[in-house]
C-alpha cells in the first residue's frame, strides 16, 4: 500500500517505526496473496491512520478493538477513529448535533458493530448521520435531550432512497427534552417517524424507549418494525394501548410497560397477546381501574401465562378497592355502580338523612297538633254541609220552571 502512512502523525519513537515497516510487509503480503477475510483486514489497516494510532481525547485497545472517549467533553466525533474499531464509545461528551455522515470514513469504519453515544447532550441528530457504517448493529443514544431528530436519521441522507439500517439494538431511553426545547410537534411522532422512515428498521430486534414521557405510542409505527423481539416501553406516560396493534410482532419475546399509566387492557390487545407465540409481559407499576371494564382483563389474567408476575398487579382506584390483588378479584367485585364519586355519594346520604329529619319533624308536628286539627277539619266540614244545603236549596228553586222567571227578575 504505497503512500499508506504518509499522513500519520510523526513520532521518533522507534517502535512505532518498526510497527509501520511490520505494517507496510503485511500490506504487502495481503495484495500479493489471495484474499482472505483475515488478511483484508489488515489490509484495511495498512491506510490512514496507521497501526496503533489512537486520537488524543480517546484510549484505544487494539486487542478488544474498542475505542473510548469518554467524558471528554468533545463537541465533534474524532475525525481519525482508528479502522479496527468494532466498539465506539462516545459518552460523556458535548456532541449537540450530529451532522449527515458523522462517522462516514475513507476507507469506511468497516467493523464498527457497537456505538454508544449516550448522555453526550445531543439536541440533533441529522438525516443519513449514521451512514457508511455498514456493520452497525447496536446505537445507544440514551440521555440526550433529542429536540431534533431527523426522520431520515437511521435511514439515509437520500429521502428519496430507502436505504436499509445494518442495525439490530437501537436505545431511546430518556431522550425526551425539557418541555420548553420541544418544538411545535409531538415528540411521539417525530421519534415514530425516524422508527418507520423508509422501512429501513425491519431487521431490528431490540427497541428501548423508556422514560420518554410517551403519552401514546403512534399508531402504525411497529408495523415497520416487524422482526422486534424486546420492546421497553418502562417508565412512560402511556394511558391506554387501544389503538396499537401487536399482531404482527410474531417473534415478540419481551415486551415492557411497567410505571405507566394504563388503567385496564381490553379485549382486542388481550387477543393480541395472547396470540404472540414467545411473548412475555411485564405490567407492573400501572394505576389499574377496577370496575365493570376490568371483569374481561381480569378472566383473562388468571388464565394467561403471558404476564409476568401477574399476582403482583393491584388495583390503584376506585379508593375502596386500592391495593386489592387484580387476580384475586371476582366478577361481583367489579361493578360500575357508583357512576357518582365517593365525595358526592356521601352527600347525597347526607341530604337524604336530612329530607327524612324533615318529614318527621311534619309528622310529629301533625300528631301534636291533632286535636285543633280534627277542631279544624270539623269547621271546614261544617262550613261545607252550611254552603251545601244553601246551594241544594239554589238548586231546588232554580229546578223549578214556575219559580225560576221570578228568581232571574229578582236577580236582575
Ligand atoms: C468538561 O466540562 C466540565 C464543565 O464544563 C468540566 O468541569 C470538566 O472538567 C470538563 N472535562 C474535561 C475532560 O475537560
Ligand atoms: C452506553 O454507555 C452508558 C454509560 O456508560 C451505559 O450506561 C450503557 O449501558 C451503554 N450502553 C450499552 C448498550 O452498552
Ligand atoms: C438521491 O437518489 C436518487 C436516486 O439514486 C438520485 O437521483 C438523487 O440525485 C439523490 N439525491 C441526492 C440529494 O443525493
Ligand atoms: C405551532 O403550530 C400551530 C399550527 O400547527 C401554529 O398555529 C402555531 O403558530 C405554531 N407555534 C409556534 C410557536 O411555532
Ligand atoms: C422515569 O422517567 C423520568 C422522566 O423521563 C425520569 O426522570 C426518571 O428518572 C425515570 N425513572 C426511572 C426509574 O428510570
Ligand atoms: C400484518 O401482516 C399482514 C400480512 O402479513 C398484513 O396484511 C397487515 O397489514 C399487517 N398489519 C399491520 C397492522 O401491520
Ligand atoms: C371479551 O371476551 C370475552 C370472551 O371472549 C367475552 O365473554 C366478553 O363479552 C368480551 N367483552 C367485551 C367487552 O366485548
Amino acid at each position: 500500500m504505497p503512500g499508506g502512512c504518509s499522513g500519520s502523525p510523526s513520532t521518533g519513537d522507534g517502535r512505532l517505526r518498526l510497527a509501520r515497516l511490520a505494517l507496510v510487509l503485511l500490506g504487502w503480503v495481503s495484495s500479493s496473496s489471495p484474499a482472505s477475510s483475515e488478511l483484508s483486514l489488515f489490509s484495511a489497516v495498512s491506510t490512514q491512520p496507521p497501526l496503533g494510532y489512537c486520537p488524543p481525547p480517546c484510549e484505544c485497545s487494539e486487542a478488544a478493538r474498542t475505542v473510548k472517549c469518554v467524558n471528554r467533553n468533545l463537541t465533534v466525533v474524532p475525525a481519525d477513529l482508528p479502522l479496527y474499531v468494532r466498539n465506539l464509545f462516545l459518552t460523556g461528551n458535548q456532541l449537540a448535533v450530529l451532522p449527515a455522515g458523522a462517522f462516514a470514513r475513507r476507507p469506511p469504519l468497516a467493523e464498527l458493530a457497537a456505538l454508544n453515544i449516550s448522555g453526550s447532550r445531543l439536541e440533533e441528530v441529522r438525516a443519513g448521520a449514521f451512514e457508511h457504517l455498514p456493520s452497525l448493529r447496536q446505537l445507544d443514544l440514551s440521555h440526550n435531550p433529542l429536540a431534533d431528530l431527523s426522520p431520515f436519521a437511521f435511514s439515509g441522507s437520500n429521502a428519496s432512497v430507502s436505504t436499509p439500517s445494518p442495525l439490530v439494538e437501537l436505545m431511546l431511553n430518556h431522550i425526551v427534552p425539557p418541555a420548553d426545547e420541544q418544538q411545535n410537534r409531538s415528540f411521539e411522532g417525530m421519534v415514530a417517524a425516524a422508527l418507520r422512515a423508509g422501512q429501513a428498521l425491519r431487521g431490528l430486534r431490540r427497541l428501548e424507549l423508556a422514560s420518554n414521557h410517551f403519552l401514546y405510542l403512534p399508531r402504525d409505527v411497529l408495523a415497520y418494525l416487524p422482526g422486534l423481539r424486546h420492546l421497553d416501553l418502562r417508565n412512560n406516560s402511556l394511558v391506554s394501548l387501544t389503538y396499537v396493534s401487536f399482531r404482527n410482532l410474531t417473534d415478540l419475546e419481551s415486551l415492557h410497560l411497567e410505571d405507566n399509566a394504563l388503567k385496564v387492557l381490553h379485549n382486542d390487545t388481550l387477543a393480541e397477546l395472547q396470540g404472540l407465540p414467545h411473548v412475555r409481559v411485564f405490567l407492573d407499576n400501572n394505576p389499574w381501574v377496577c370496575d365493570c371494564h376490568m371483569t374481561d382483563m381480569v378472566a383473562w389474567l388468571q388464565e394467561t401465562e403471558v404476564v409476568q408476575g401477574k399476582a403482583r398487579l393491584t388495583c390503584a382506584f376506585p379508593e375502596e378497592m386500592r391495593d386489592r390483588v387484580l387476580l384475586q378479584l371476582s366478577s361481583s367485585d367489579l361493578d360500575c355502580d357508583p357512576i357518582l364519586p365517593p365525595s358526592l355519594q356521601t352527600s347525597y346520604v347526607f341530604l337524604g338523612i336530612v329530607l327524612a329529619l324533615i318529614g318527621a319533624i311534619f309528622l310529629l308536628v301533625l300528631y301534636l297538633n291533632r286535636k285543633g286539627i280534627k277542631k279544624w277539619m270539623h269547621n271546614i266540614r261544617d262550613a261545607c254541609r252550611d254552603h251545601m244545603e244553601g246551594y241544594h236549596y239554589r238548586y231546588e228553586i232554580n229546578a223549578d220552571p214556575r219559580l225560576t222567571n221570578l228568581s232571574s227578575n229578582s236577580d236582575v
